[in-house]
């Protein structure tokens, strides 16, 4: 399968709270982009400190990802060094620390940089209270002009015997979001997604992780492209 994405490439960034599994996550769609035959770079926006568990530049220099991971650029030129580092027809993918909402801060820099925000959510009540301030981010940005990159969100850390995700999917449908079909499961086995830092990620078929980097490429790539 082959997907053809606009000369200049296109930026995706993932947003969250500290340990919504983005990091994780990243590291693994990393692989499965390149094996959808995706020319794909990571950025890591993370200050070190911020997070508790390593960062992906961290990942990075421990195992190969299949694909180089950069510092953050400065935040002030963010958007220009981002498009820069872009690979032509390819994807940069930002991975950012616990969300802040602080003006001068990476984050709003990273929404002005990138496409498409991946917005990472346990579907529990309290993260779903406490993701609004990225929404109202997304929307202030599109309120005062300044441009705004589409947002999807993806359930992660679901526990299948907890409080439902699909009541939480049905919330945030009916309040107008785009909540991907794919869920990542959390995962604390030996060789699960929660043991998973600092080695190569396991690539597998049919994974969700698989099922959700080829979600975001299909978000990502005009319709004329597929
Ligand atoms: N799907 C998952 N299942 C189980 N544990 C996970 C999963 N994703 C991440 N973790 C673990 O949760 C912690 C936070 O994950 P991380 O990817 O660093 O989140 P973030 O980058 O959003 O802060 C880490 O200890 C990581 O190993
Ligand atoms: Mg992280």
């Amino acid at each position: 399968m082959g997907w053809t994405l606009p000369p200049d490439g296109r930026r995706i960034g993932l947003l969250g709270k500290g340990g919504a599994g983005k990091s994780t996550t990243l590291a693994h769609l990393l692989g499965h982009w390149v094996a959808e035959g995706v020319d794909v770079i990571g950025i890591d926006m993370d200050r070190p400190g911020d997070d508790e568990s390593g960062s992906l530049y961290a990942w990075a220099e421990l195992a190969d990802l299949g694909a180089p991971v950069y510092p953050a650029p400065a935040h002030t030129r963010l958007a220009a060094e981002v498009r820069r580092l872009t690979p032509a027809g390819g994807l940069a993918a930002l991975d950012t620390g616990a969300w802040e909402r602080k003006a001068g801060g990476p984050h709003f820099a990273v929404l002005s940089a990138v496409d498409l925000a991946v917005l990472m959510l346990q579907p529990t009540d309290m993260d779903v209270e406490r993701a609004g301030s990225v929404l109202a981010a997304i929307d202030h940005l599109d309120e005062v002009g300044a441009p705004a990159p589409d947002l999807v969100i993806v359930l992660s850390m679901v526990n299948r015997s907890a409080a439902s995700p699909a009541d939480t999917r049905q919330a945030l449908a009916d309040a107008g979001y785009t909540v991907l079909a794919t869920e990542i499961p959390r995962s604390d086995a030996r060789d699960g997604y929660g043991q998973s830092f600092g080695k190569r990620p396991r690539l597998a078929a049919g994974s969700p992780m698989q099922l959700l980097a080829r979600e975001l490429l299909a978000h990502i790539t005009p319709e004329d492209g597929r």
